[in-house]
């Protein structure tokens, strides 16, 4: 096939973005379904039943007791800091992660403090966070990124060595685990993301588990206005409520989760197996520690060695339609809203692997998944090959 470097055609006639929804024709019709029933009994919000029945899934399906379902994860944060008292001082927060968790903090009046990662999991450094920790820290919030989950017992160690609470993101892991034990499980809070772009969804949408009754009773108050008795709001809330429609979204796509593992890991093993003789290119490993949902295929581009830079690798891949994501690249502690602050933190680890780090798409749109995987794998081949000429297309564009 042509390169649409040189033949200005892409392969793929509708892009392909990573983190394109994954909609099932079941999970269509389940939903309608479900969505028809709560327009029949006239409830769209308000802790529904539909909403009720999602958190009894999602807790069971965590086994973590409970799961406060909320309008996304950045609340579910921000709810979770202020039940916990984490209203000022310091989270030590690792540098990959979606700027959501620093924001979230944020908000809350906790200074976010940037941690490098550990070289094998791209998860928060417990080495680096008890270096970044001092008398201001309140608390560590790792993100399990790419549904592999961070050191917990480590950082539950030092947490509790050094005085501050532990809590974690969870966006990524739904239906991942650590040695068995999934997110929730672990016996801290933990608060996981039901956007379009994850494994499960509700279009927006998120949850808190954890197992403690007494803080998710607060949780279920917070999320809708602090309302403790009818009509009188004992403390300051906010409105989090998820609506009977993404509920019914959600649940329409549980009884589907099982066939779109499956369906995730077929892709992650094509690309696995494709790839694996071109020079340069290493897939990260996402399943040494425990169990993933392949949601994300992220590799590490070698330029020596593929003969083209990662940058330049998903501007040829861009113009086929296929459109890779560079997570989290450059890291929190760069972007804009943090970069000019005073004291921004070496991070080595972060800055040597995040600028390799390429994120390929696991669902497509109009195409059968297997043969578009193979597809890219194709593409990625023949750019390889083509090297030369490719990095001169693209420097002339
Ligand atoms: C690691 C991480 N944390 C937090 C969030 C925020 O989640 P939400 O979009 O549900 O607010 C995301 C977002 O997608 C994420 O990837």
């Amino acid at each position: 096939m042509e390169l649409a470097v040189f033949a200005g055609r892409p392969f793929f006639p509708v892009p392909q973005p990573v983190g394109g929804p994954i909609i099932e024709p079941e999970l269509g019709r389940e939903f309608h379904r479900l969505a028809d029933a709560a327009f029949a009994r006239n409830r769209l919000t308000n802790s529904g039943p539909l909403a009720a029945r999602l958190e009894e899934e999602v807790a069971a399906r965590h086994r973590c007791g409970e799961a406060v379902l909320v309008a996304n994860a950045t609340l579910a944060q921000m709810l979770l800091l202020r039940a916990l008292g984490l209203t000022s001082g310091e989270a030590l927060i690792s540098a990959n992660t979606f700027v959501a968790t620093a924001q979230a903090c944020e908000w809350l009046g906790l200074k976010p403090v940037f941690c490098d990662i550990d070289p094998e999991t791209l998860n928060l450094s417990p080495g680096d966070c008890e270096r970044k920790s001092g008398p201001e820290t309140r608390a560590v919030i790792p993100t399990h990124v790419f549904g592999v989950m961070a050191d917990l017992p480590a950082l539950a160690e030092l947490a509790g060595r050094r005085g501050f609470r532990l809590l974690a993101d969870a966006a990524h892991a739904f239906d991942c685990d650590r040695g068995g034990i999934p997110p929730g499980g672990f016996g801290i809070p933990e608060f996981i993301s039901f956007h379009a772009t994850k494994f499960f969804s509700t279009v927006e949408g998120g949850a808190i588990l954890t197992g403690d009754s007494a803080l998710a009773r607060e949780l279920r108050e917070l999320r809708n206005f602090g309302f403790d008795r009818p009509g009188d709001a004992g403390r300051l809330g906010l409105n989090a409520k998820l609506s009977e429609l993404a509920a019914a979204f959600g649940l329409a796509s549980l009884p589907l989760l099982e066939r779109r593992a499956r369906r995730l890991g077929e892709t992650a093993e094509i690309y696995r197996r494709e790839l694996a003789g071109i020079p340069g290119l290493e897939p990260h490993r996402l399943d040494r520690l425990g169990r993933n949902n392949h949601r994300y295929f992220p590799l590490f581009v070698d330029e020596a060695a593929f003969g083209l830079s990662r940058d330049f690798l998903r501007l040829a891949l861009e113009r086929e339609n296929v459109l890779p994501r560079t997570y989290f690249h450059p890291g929190c502690h760069r972007m804009g809203l943090y970069r000019d602050r005073p004291g921004v933190p070496d991070l080595p680890v972060a800055e040597r692997l995040l600028g390799r780090l390429l994120a390929l798409p696991t669902s497509f749109a109009e195409v059968e998944a297997r043969a578009a995987a193979k597809a890219v794998t194709d593409l990625i081949r023949t750019m390889h090959d083509r090297a030369g000429e490719v990095k001169r297309a693209l420097a002339a564009a």
